[in-house]
């Protein structure tokens, strides 16, 4: 892969690893970081060497304090028209990853940031991590799919209680309400990012993203149609065993 201005992309033994890159910024998701996620992704999708992704934030204090917010504004129309545009399309793209995506979280994951979190399959959180939506605060709607991935993560009176207030919340509190799967000492954050990983590699790797696949699709389906697509993966997968011998 090329060299990127506001992430550093690498991979070793099956795991990608996309580091958020802006750290005076906070990691702030400004246009150009977006798109070289968008660019990026793909490679994780299409690699066969690369069987996880671990996304994390670079620096000290922040995986990612949100959409940056000094490219609010400036023309305005054309700002949030671009804005929102952007959010559908990486939210799209990370959706369509169909490896395992781990979010390794420091300090502040605010906005976009933890949005992007949340469009991962796992979430694992230092103790000093620090998350919230503060749109509403700023006059706007979560618009990186927060809306939508959250409820899907933690029950929905305490999903709007943090939209609405605008709240952030710390890591033993994103624990107790399921936002985050684990959380760590700071110093732990990466190992144990890269102990799941390694875990979710000596499985089998097509039961495991078949297994994704029925995970993320059958959420959006009733649960007889989602019953239904659960079998027929299953047969598919079993069909492949059959061919494979
Ligand atoms: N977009 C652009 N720059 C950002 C940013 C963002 N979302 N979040 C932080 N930064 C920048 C700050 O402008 C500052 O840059 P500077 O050193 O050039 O002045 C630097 O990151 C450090 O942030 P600072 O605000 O000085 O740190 P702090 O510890 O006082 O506060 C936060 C940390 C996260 C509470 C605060 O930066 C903040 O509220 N950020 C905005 C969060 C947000 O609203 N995100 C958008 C959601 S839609």
């Amino acid at each position: 892969m090329g060299d990127f201005e506001t992430i550093i992309y690498e991979k070793t033994d099956g795991i990608a690893y996309i580091t958020l890159n802006r750290p005076r910024a906070l990691n702030a998701v400004c246009i150009k970081m977006r798109d070289e996620l968008y660019e990026v992704l793909p490679a994780v999708k299409d690699d066969p060497d690369v069987l996880v992704g671990i996304v994390k934030g670079a620096g000290d204090r922040a995986f990612s304090a949100g959409a940056d917010i000094s490219e609010f504004g400036t023309t305005p129309s054309q700002a949030v028209a671009r804005s929102v545009r952007w959010e559908r399309d990486l939210w799209g793209m990370f959706l369509s990853v169909q490896k395992p995506m781990i979010a390794a979280i420091h300090g502040f994951a605010l906005g976009a940031g933890i949005e992007m979190a949340m469009c991962c399959d796992i979430r694992i959180a230092s103790e000093d991590a620090q998350f919230g939506l503060p749109e509403a605060n700023l006059g706007m709607v979560p618009t990186a799919g927060g809306s939508q991935t959250m409820p899907r993560l933690v029950l929905l009176g305490r999903v709007s209680e943090i939209v609405f207030t605008a709240d952030r919340i710390n890591a033993a509190e994103a624990l107790r309400i399921g936002l985050v799967n684990q959380v760590v000492p700071r110093s732990e954050l990466l190992p144990a990012a890269e102990t799941m990983a390694r875990r979710i590699i000596s499985c089998d790797q097509t039961a495991v993203r078949y297994a994704k696949e029925a995970i993320t699709r059958g959420l959006d389906m009733p649960l007889g149609a989602a019953l239904e697509m659960e079998k027929r993966l299953a047969f598919a997968l079993a069909g492949q065993r059959r061919g494979e011998k």
